[in-house]
């Protein structure tokens, strides 16, 4: 049993796989193209939301700090990453890598839990999203009616339209196709980095330093609540929960993780881009170096605008430049936040489909998913009911919990992938690999460590959410999965004389 939980497909297979007709997607990405995709998606509802929210509960101005721990922790698992994608240049990410490397079941683990990250981050953007819309809808005077604002603070039924609407119009755009999509990419990239630096620039000037006064505040106890709420590393050793301190920037950085999760999402374009080999490990690395410079920026020119303890927890970047007296920033950062999130949004669904579609495609979910639109050549059935099963959810989720689970999720995959990075150069090395990760192993050991030392930093309570979510993923892949897989089928494509979808695929 052993042996097929660890079977593992090929990379030339893989590769083969992207190749048949039916099953093709197009491959016009630049490594512009992915760097661009990448800043859209990691700039988003991180630096605009969670920045008050840490500082003002967990880190105070050290804030600063916790963005670097994260983007270590991210920097590490990046150049992990790299390799895997510029070596196994197929759709599905740290699924597709960990199924060349480990093994069908852990890479089962991987897809299954990247569906999870990808859902529930998409509807944490969107909901984030809804907030600034309707703060904009706000000022010009339009009020939604509260039963359609969303869930947190409704007082009985509460769906947010906006945060459904969003993820609707998205699933239209990914439709039609890639290219269109990284078009409008583009330009909302632009207005979102325009933003973000007019806050680091004009910041700076309304910095006062009494503000930094302490950069690290002292450790406070938590008064004692709800055991499941506290970092799972302070019950593990008995500790009493506490805020700020050193402890507080690990806390802080574990949430504001969320504000990096994107640049694995490049990955999962492998399969559109045109020299993955080269051009993967540049989109991946650039876009996360210039997004660490911009929140470690950032979050030091606000918290120094404002003391931690007045920081906004909603708006914490438009509403420093309310308190030092400038509305019209305010309105201005508020609206380009609104335009930014879009983008993170549709690239987090456009992951989604991809991993759901490669899952698909290897038989471990139903092959009716993987078939290309013969138009627009996308996955268009799995960004259907994905899209619309994620505007439900949109609809009636709140944000904070969820990011957890997110990062939770986000963070396991970089293990695997880092473990998969050690595996495959044992037991391929003799694939080409355009892009090398330095020092292996030491770099991935490091990776592992630092990606288990930020999740045990997450509350317990998550831990036990994404427990009971890989339990249904371990039922469906025995259910289904595992005998539906086509390694289990040998249904191995042959590369000459292909020109329909294997035997077995759902028309
Ligand atoms: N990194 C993305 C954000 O902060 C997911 O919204």
């Amino acid at each position: 049993m052993s042996s097929t939980l660890f079977r593992t497909k090929k990379v030339e297979q893989s590769i083969l796989d992207t190749e048949e007709p039916e099953h093709a997607l197009k491959k016009s990405l630049s490594a512009l193209d992915l760097t661009v995709f990448g800043v859209g998606v990691i700039i988003g509802t991180g630096i605009f939301v969670l920045t008050g929210t840490v500082a003002k509960n967990n880190a105070g101005p050290a804030v600063a700090l916790a963005f670097v721990a994260a983007g270590v922790a991210c920097a590490l698992a990046a150049l992990c990453y790299a390799e895997f994608a510029s070596t196994v240049p197929v759709a599905g990410s740290a699924y597709t890598f960990s199924y060349a490397s480990i093994g069908e079941f852990p890479a089962w683990i991987i897809g299954w839990d990247l569906v999870l990250e990808f859902a529930l981050g998409t509807a944490v953007v969107a909901v984030g999203w809804s907030g600034y819309i309707a703060s904009l809808l706000d000022n010009a005077g339009w009020h939604l009616p509260a039963s359609l604002s969303g869930r947190e603070g409704a007082d009985g039924f509460g769906f947010d339209i906006l945060a459904a609407a969003l993820v609707l119009v998205l699933t239209v755009i990914l439709v039609v196709g890639t290219k269109l999509s990284a078009r409008v990419t583009s330009v909302v990239v632009a207005i979102k980095v325009t933003v973000v630096l007019t806050v680091i620039i004009a910041g700076a000037f309304l910095v006062n330093g009494d503000n930094y006064e302490p950069f690290v505040p002292k450790a406070q106890a938590v008064e004692a609540g709800n055991n499941l709420q506290a970092p799972l590393i302070q019950l593990m050793f008995g500790w009493a929960p506490s805020n700020f301190g050193v402890m507080g920037i690990f806390t802080a950085a574990s949430v504001v993780f969320f504000a990096f999760i994107g640049f694995d999402v490049v990955a999962t374009a492998a399969e559109e881009t045109r020299n993955p080999q080269r051009d993967m490990p540049r989109g991946i690395i650039g876009s996360l170096i210039i997004c660490t410079v911009l929140y470690v920026a950032v979050s030091i020119v606000v918290t120094g605008m404002e003391h931690y303890t007045k920081l906004s927890v909603s708006a914490p970047l438009a509403d420093a430049f309310k308190a030092t007296g400038h509305p019209w920033f305010a309105g201005f950062i508020s609206f380009g936040a609104a335009v930014g999130l879009t983008t993170v949004c549709m690239i987090l669904l456009l992951g989604q489909t991809r991993v759901f579609f490669a899952m698909s495609r290897d038989g471990l979910l139903p092959r009716f998913f993987s078939h290309v639109h013969p138009r627009f050549k996308t996955p268009h059935r799995p960004t259907i009911l994905l899209g619309v099963l994620i505007a439900i959810l949109a609809g009636f989720t709140s944000l904070s919990e969820l990011a957890e689970l997110v990062n939770i999720g986000t963070l396991f995959a970089f293990v695997v992938v880092a473990i998969g990075v050690v595996v495959l150069r044992h037991t391929r090395p003799d694939l080409p690999r355009a892009f090398r990760t330095p020092w292996v192993p030491v770099i991935p050991i490091l990776s592992v460590c630092a990606s288990l030392w930020l999740m045990l930093n997450l509350p317990a309570e998550t831990w036990l959410r994404f427990g009971i979510w890989m339990v249904v993923g371990f039922v469906v892949y025995f259910l289904y999965g595992r005998s539906h897989s086509r390694l289990a089928r040998h249904e191995e494509t042959v590369a000459a004389g292909t020109d329909g979808p294997p035997s077995g695929g759902a028309r």
